[in-house]
């Protein structure tokens, strides 16, 4: 026996009378016990109390020992004020209907100019998923363009709210990115590693993204030597010099916010079918740290592996899903979500590159042409290759 003697309506009584013995009134009313569950690590029951207008956020924890007794519990008054958060901010919401979702079928699409003003004229929904990989600030000078890091991070937050908005409700968005090392410029001057990932996530959080996942993509090794971190501390070994090789970058998961859970994403999707035959069979990633060897492809400076995007769009998409990519570069996203059966979005705002998807889609498509809108300049997409 893992759990001893109790059953859960045996904690449930337990924990009820904690409440009983804490709360009064309307008060008592307003708060409800969530499942008991067994923590078998540490030989407890754990029970959530929630408030009756969300059940989805926890309010506060009871833990009951394996012989039903109070062992752990939160502060009444610190229950009281987030009752109080979570009834004021539900208030706020307004209704939704609980009917199969819709979503505008979008043709695939290559568009030629900035994320932040093409996404405007876009439907709200239009895109299932959002899998992308911004500039890294100003490490590849083939596109830094940003007059500072708080103007970089300022562009990051229009891009990722306009995606926002284009986004279909309780799905996924998926950014590859990596803190991002400024080279030093003078021996008196020291290098600095941007903590990119870090400080954009306040920002996605900010904007509706709720944090999923952070998943690691390692590469083999090798890959970070050329940058030549660590040198100095092989030579010397003195403490304080370290710096590790840098062999990984981040895949950070976020779902647009919204008390839905996943499964009402599964069961209200518009096509069953579609869902069913998503399924991900056989051999699937266990663990948060992917093994991929980076790509690299003469047209482009920093491509994603192929291997990293069908794993990215099976995980987070349905067949005939619109996977969206503001920072398309060459278009390997809309590549390989077309060969899985879903279609693409992709905006780019150099006109080589969006050259290249064309050359590279084009004859892949003959059968279902793909809608290329070079006019959408906006102003601000570069024409000129050499626009640094
Ligand atoms: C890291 S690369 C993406 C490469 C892409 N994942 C691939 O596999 O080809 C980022 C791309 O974003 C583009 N870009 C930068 N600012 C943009 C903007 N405001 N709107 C659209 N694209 C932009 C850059 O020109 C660059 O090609």
């Amino acid at each position: 026996m893992t759990n001893a003697k109790l059953l859960t309506d045996d904690v449930r009584q337990v924990a009820t009378g904690w409440l009983n013995n804490h709360f009064t009134g309307r008060q008592r009313e307003k708060i409800l016990l969530g499942l008991p569950e067994w923590d078998g690590r540490m030989r407890l029951w754990r029970v959530a109390l929630v408030s009756s207008q969300d059940t989805s956020v926890p309010i506060g924890e009871l833990q009951v020992s394996y012989d039903g007794k109070i062992c752990h519990f939160p502060s009444p008054k610190i229950v009281s004020e987030r009752l109080f958060v979570t009834n004021g901010e539900k208030g706020k919401r307004s209704r939704k209907r609980d009917s199969a979702i819709t979503f505008p079928a979008t043709p695939n699409k290559v568009i030629l100019g900035d994320c932040r003003d093409v996404l405007q004229n876009f439907p709200p929904e239009s895109a299932q998923l959002v899998f992308t990989s911004p500039p890294y600030f100003n490490a590849k000078s083939e596109y830094a363009e940003y007059v500072n890091y708080d103007a970089y991070l300022d562009f990051l937050g229009e891009a990722f709210s306009a995606c926002h908005s284009v986004l279909a409700e309780g799905r996924f968005l998926v950014v590859n990115l990596s803190p991002v090392l400024v080279r030093r410029t003078s021996r008196s001057t020291a290098s600095k590693r941007l903590p990119i990932p870090f400080d954009l996530h306040p920002i996605l959080n900010t904007i509706g993204f709720e944090f999923i996942d952070d998943i690691i993509w390692r590469k083999p090794e090798g890959a970070g030597w050329h940058l030549g971190r660590g040198r100095r501390f092989a030579a010397d070994r003195q403490p304080l010099q370290y710096k590790p090789v840098t062999v990984t970058e981040y895949v950070m998961v976020y779902r647009k916010k919204t008390d839905r859970l996943i499964d009402w994403n599964l069961r209200n999707h518009p096509d069953p079918l579609a869902v069913e035959e998503s399924r991900i069979l056989g051999e699937y990633e266990k663990i948060n740290v992917w093994e991929i060897t980076p790509a690299s492809h003469k047209a482009h400076p920093a491509v994603f592996p192929d291997e990293l995007v069908n794993r990215v769009v099976r995980y987070y998409s349905f067949r005939g899903d619109s996977v969206l990519d503001p920072f398309a570069g060459i278009g390997t996203v809309g590549r390989v979500a077309s060969s899985l059966e879903r279609r693409f979005i992709l905006i780019e705002k150099r006109s080589d590159y969006f050259e290249e998807i064309r050359y590279q889609l084009t004859d892949l498509f003959a059968s279902s042409p793909i809608d290329f809108d070079d006019v959408h300049y906006f102003g601000s997409a570069d024409t000129d290759s050499d626009h640094i």
